[in-house]
């Protein structure tokens, strides 16, 4: 009788993440030389760093050198707090939800304002503190999104003393379009300079990753990369410049011989042609992998494709593996689903989606194991 070793859980795991944090800390430091000294490369980690893990990559790039750390809510820039040093600087992007000043200044997060009640709720807890506390003001250049729109900032201009009580840590904008060659690029950094121009003196934030790539004029006096950090090509239009940090590697449960008028799967979808085998994988959409991959792409199975068939069901995906060779496959075997041979972002094209999107969503039950990194 075999009984399971409960020593090593990756054994029997049903898919391995293998997060190399080292390949994020030369993504960040690529970035950092391209703009300069290391206090004008922030790194994004909100949505817990794109999926990675924002407890293990923050630490990583702060030990890199990285000292201002962007997320999206005040609860990540709490949470982020615990597992970084006081000298970090966290903004949170999320703006100043009712009642949170307090909450902000109590774990030292550094909001970002994102329209006038924001400054003027901000202001009024830094004069009754009597503390000018620090915060980031968010102008919109044309992604009517977050931050003071145009009439806002008219205003602003025309009564700087709204800011009385507070220090303007940076003026900070965000273009729509920064991985495309598009006139509004430099329609949205005129409007920024312009707003510069007639604001009080402050450093500026503007470029996300793909704008690092757009050249100095865009670099300002912090850049704010998120994705690129993570291996998704900000540069969309020419070879991808980053490394990539994340594999993903699932296993077989089940190979199937298959015949003529078969069917496999939910839907009946997908029709045998002839004689062949199909594996079934330990991955669903309930892990993150896509529905939208239903009978499209492939997997690779010691570096030979072999293609999804049928639809992706919660906890499962098949793949013909007649092609390969007698042997190749078996249960308990492991196939690549992001890897050297299939990037996040061609995983995402045949997804009709993002890079963004399929790290974001990487599932909450793979057996994750980070690699590299000093912290
Ligand atoms: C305001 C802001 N800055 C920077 C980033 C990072 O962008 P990217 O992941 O494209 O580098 C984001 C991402 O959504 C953002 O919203």
């Amino acid at each position: 009788m075999t009984t399971m070793s409960a020593s090593d859980p990756a054994s029997f795991a049903g898919a391995l993440l293998t997060i190399d944090l080292d390949a994020v800390v030369a993504n960040w430091t690529l970035l950092r030389d391209r703009v300069g000294g290391p206090a004008r490369c922030a790194a994004v980690v909100k949505a817990d760093a794109y999926g990675l893990g924002a407890s293990r990559v923050a630490p990583a790039l702060f030990a890199a050198g990285c000292r201002t750390f962007v997320v999206a809510q005040v609860e990540e820039a709490i949470a982020l707090r615990a597992v970084l040093p006081a000298d970090a600087e966290v903004l949170s992007l999320g703006g100043l939800p009712p009642g949170s000043a307090a909450e902000f200044a109590a774990h030292g997060v550094t909001p970002v304002l994102n329209h006038l009640g924001d400054i003027e709720a901000w202001t009024a807890f830094c004069r009754e503190r009597g503390e000018a506390r620090p915060a980031v003001v968010h102008i919109d250049t044309g992604m009517n999104r977050l931050g003071l729109g145009p009439d806002e900032l008219d205003c602003l201009i025309e009564q700087p003393e709204r800011l009385t009580g507070m220090s303007v840590r940076l003026w900070m904008t965000h273009l729509a379009c920064a991985e495309a060659d598009t006139p509004m690029n430099a329609q949205q950094l005129g409007r920024f300079r312009m707003a510069l121009a007639r604001l009080p003196a402050a450093p500026a934030s503007l470029a996300n990753s793909s704008s690092v790539f757009l050249g100095p004029a865009y670099h300002f006096d912090l850049v704010r990369p998120g994705c690129a950090l993570y291996g998704v090509n900000p540069t969309p239009a020419a070879a991808n410049p980053m490394r990539p940090t994340v594999r993903l590697d699932a296993r077989v449960l089940q190979v199937r011989s298959v015949d003529t008028a078969m069917t496999v799967g939910y839907g009946a979808t997908h029709r045998v042609a002839g004689k062949g085998k199909v594996a079934t994988i330990a991955v669903g959409y309930a892990d993150g992998y896509p529905r939208t991959l239903s009978g499209r792409g492939h997997v690779f199975v010691g570096g030979i494709p072999a293609p999804v068939v049928g639809r992706i069901s919660m906890d499962l995906i098949t793949v013909d593996v007649t092609a390969l060779p007698e042997g190749a496959v078996a249960p308990g075997a492991l196939v690549e689903l992001i890897g050297p041979n299939r990037p996040v972002d061609t995983v995402a094209e045949e997804a009709g989606t993002i890079g963004y999107e399929i790290l974001t969503s990487l599932g909450r039950r793979y057996h994750r194991v980070h690699v590299g990194g000093t912290a």
